[in-house]
């Protein structure tokens, strides 16, 4: 619901339990005025409410007091001291900005983003363009609400209305305003298999700055931040998410201005940001995904579930069952032959795994990770009879046959590399650093782009591939393209991130039957952005039992749990050396798109059974992974057990599935309350034997199992007809 009330310039955007308002003021200014609940409006309150605010049009000083008005975009020194929202530079290096409202109108649907993810369909839009009084630049912010959703996206398209060019050294996607900072700030931090850690802090004065600057949302920080109400839990209190679609170095900051008020903006990191723009050109931002939630961080997180789900996910694949899938990278990496993998897809085929995943080591000279990246050509030596050879014997044990690649990657030691070193990012003379022993291919150059996109098209149309596993394992250094001017380095970063998508656009309509997975070292790169593309996201490079229930805890954030691609890899684990029992990694990894990262040819009799019944279970509730919502019900952050419920959209059916990850001895009498049920309906806990309303499983709850650590369980609820 969009409504202007002309007569007071107020605009007034509702999802499903939110409101935002914001008018025009009289000094001309477009004006934060609520975000928060569904209000009645009332013309005589917001005017009074927001003419404190306010400057004064008549009032000499009249710009100093932007600093405390509360701004839907933010400028520059036009006495506004917080940080800015953009930087426009002209001709002449001047640079302040001062945002006024020019037009507006209301459109059905989102708008489209040339070359960049955004949601796909539905809502109503509301467009209002500033104008700069101080710069030719023309700044449009884009608002989307749906009937359905508490998620408001937000973007900024910058124009330049002038002759002259100018240079943007910030263009951020979204400013919002809140009128007090009496919040804990989230976010999800991390490293290299230890991904989307949440951590809440008070915001305090002064400026919190989440973002990276590494070319990638990043295994560090995501792209996301929540502000937590004083005493916001799972289930009650208020709560802000601010959700960027965008895959490269990004920024979110919450500035706490002197008077109190919160200044929560974001997009494309400005660190070392520059874009310049010619006459009649545009610049468009990321779009950014706000929710509000007045039921808990857990409420919030079910909106990002369906907002995913339903508007940014391709729709084709989004519910679409998921394949489980046998990875063949902790059962070989780089040391296989044909042999080794018909075996490893024979046992597939009797355990009833879907797919066969064949991952890095297949083209190339590609024996470890020193050479052989950008050699997209298969290695016959190394795999006789070629990709040719493993597709056909999947087809023949009925198994699809899915391959890795790492597209945006080039080893030196490579004929790609030797043929045309200019493709990689760097600078002549300057020692590039290696990740990985690896350099990052130049995808601001579309002669780049498209030679990948060739490679990558003749692998898929060699033979029957169904899936694609697509990594990229290094961040960018040395930001500098061979193939852009000076005075457009600092273009870099976003342009890669573009190439990226452009490939990633191009591949997907190429081949609308393959399923691609998306993969960043892990979780290096698991954001709204990539799953525009990409469905489901390979987690985490870490799969131990304990550590991927809190990864899978810290993503189930603000992702839906169908994008989390999770697997039951061998013990000892390989990135933490622990024990686990595989029960417990099966219960974990059944919590998301699921398969095996193993040597399936080492089960024993026993494991065998128990891999076979794992794959049947999984098929039984692979619908709540897909559809479900997700109630996070123990925290393994702050207690000793993880549990989570998936429960269906129609609350007949639910699947449980917990784990001790920290034994005390005589903990008797813990109880566990199933949220999520339906009070008036009455269920069945299978394992337990126990028939309760959902009323009593959520109030009394069921007693939490006693178990040696990082032992699980598994419980399937279903509705018991009265
Ligand atoms: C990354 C991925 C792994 C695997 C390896 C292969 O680390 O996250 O799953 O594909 O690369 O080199």
């Amino acid at each position: 619901m969009i409504k202007y009330e002309r007569k007071a310039r107020v605009f007034i955007l509702g999802g499903k339990s939110f409101d935002y308002v914001m008018r025009v003021n009289a000094a001309g200014y477009l004006q934060f005025v609520y975000y928060g609940a569904k209000i009645d409006y009332s013309p005589s309150l917001t005017a009074a409410y927001a003419d404190t605010l306010a400057p004064k049009p008549d009032d000499f000083n009249m710009n100093m007091a932007l600093d405390c008005m509360p701004s839907e975009y933010g400028g520059f020194g036009r006495g506004d001291f917080r940080a800015p929202s953009a930087v426009v530079v002209q001709k002449d290096g001047f640079c302040a900005s001062e945002f006024a409202y020019a037009s507006h109108e209301i459109k059905d649907g989102a708008p489209a983003l040339d070359g960049m993810p955004h949601v796909r369909r539905g809502g109503k839009t509301l467009s209002v363009t500033l104008k700069d009084k101080t710069s030719d630049a023309e700044i449009t912010l884009n608002y989307t609400v749906f009937d359905d959703s508490d998620i408001l996206v937000k973007n900024a398209v910058i124009k330049n209305a002038g002759a002259d060019a100018f240079e943007l050294r910030k263009a951020f996607s979204f400013c919002t305003e809140l009128p007090d900072s009496a919040f804990d700030i989230m976010r999800l931090h991390g490293r290299w298999a230890n991904e989307r850690i949440p951590e809440a802090t008070p915001i305090g004065h002064g400026t919190v700055r989440v973002e990276s600057a590494r070319g990638a949302s990043s295994h560090q920080m995501n792209p996301f931040v929540a502000l937590l109400r004083k005493g916001c839990s799972e289930e009650l209190g208020e709560c802000y998410g601010f959700n960027l679609i965008y895959s490269g170095s990004f920024a979110i900051t919450a500035e706490a201005g002197q008077y109190g008020a919160l200044r929560v903006q974001g997009g494309i990191n400005d660190f070392g940001f520059s874009w310049r723009l010619r006459a009649g050109e545009s610049f468009v931002t990321p779009q950014a995904a706000l929710a509000y939630s007045a039921g808990g961080l857990g409420q919030m997180s079910r909106e990002y579930a369906d907002f995913f789900r339903n508007y940014v996910i391709d729709p084709k694949k989004a519910f679409a069952p998921r394949p489980i899938v046998v990875n063949n990278w902790e059962a070989t990496y780089f040391d296989f032959d044909r042999d080794k993998l018909f075996a490893i897809i024979d046992e597939a085929a009797a355990l009833g795994i879907d797919t066969f995943v064949l991952d890095d080591g297949w083209f190339g000279k590609r024996d470890d990770d020193l050479s052989g990246l950008g050699d997209w050509f298969v290695n016959d030596k190394k795999l006789r009879g070629g990709l040719k050879a493993v597709a056909a014997h999947c087809a023949q044990k009925g198994l699809t046959f899915g391959l890795w690649f790492e597209p945006e990657m080039i080893s030196e030691d490579s004929d790609l590399f030797r043929a045309h070193p200019d493709y990689a990012i760097g600078k002549d003379g300057v020692t590039p650093c290696r990740s990985r022993n690896q350099l990052v291919l130049d995808f601001t150059r579309p002669d780049v782009v498209d030679y990948v996109f060739e490679r990558v098209s003749a692998v898929l149309r060699s033979c029957d591939i169904s899936y694609v596993k697509w990594d990229m394992n290094r961040n960018i250094t040395e930001f500098f393209s061979r193939a852009l001017p000076a005075d457009r380095q600092g273009e870099l970063a976003h342009r890669y991130i573009l190439g990226v998508y452009g490939l990633a656009e191009k591949l997907t309509a190429a081949f609308p039957d393959v399923f691609f997975e998306g993969c960043a070292g892990g979780g290096g790169r698991f954001d709204g952005g990539m799953l525009y593309y990409f469905p489901q996201i390979w987690t985490s490079d870490d799969t131990d039992a304990f550590e991927r229930a809190k990864i899978q805890w810290g993503t189930s954030t603000c992702y839906p749990a169908s994008a989390m691609s999770c697997h039951v890899s061998a013990c000892p684990n390989h990135q933490t050396q622990r024990i686990t029992p595989l029960s417990t990694r099966g219960a974990v990894a059944s919590l998301g798109a699921f398969g095996y990262e193993l040597d399936l040819t080492k089960l024993t009799d026993g494991e065998r059974d128990e891999v076979r019944a794992q794959i049947r279970d999984y098929k039984s509730i692979s619908e709540l992974v897909l559809r479900g919502d997700t109630y996070r019900l123990s925290n393994p952050f702050d207690g000793d057990y993880f549990c989570v419920a998936l429960v269906s959209k129609d609350k007949t059916a639910a699947y449980v599935v917990g784990e001790r990850v920290h034994g005390v001895p005589c903990d008797y009498n813990r109880t566990l309350k199933i949220r999520g049920l339906d009070p008036d309906k009455l269920y069945e806990v299978e394992e337990l034997g126990v028939t309760a309303s959902g009323r009593t499983l959520d109030g009394m709850g069921v007693l939490l199992p006693r178990l040696p650590d990082f032992g699980a369980w598994a419980w399937h609820i279903t509705e018991k007809k009265k």
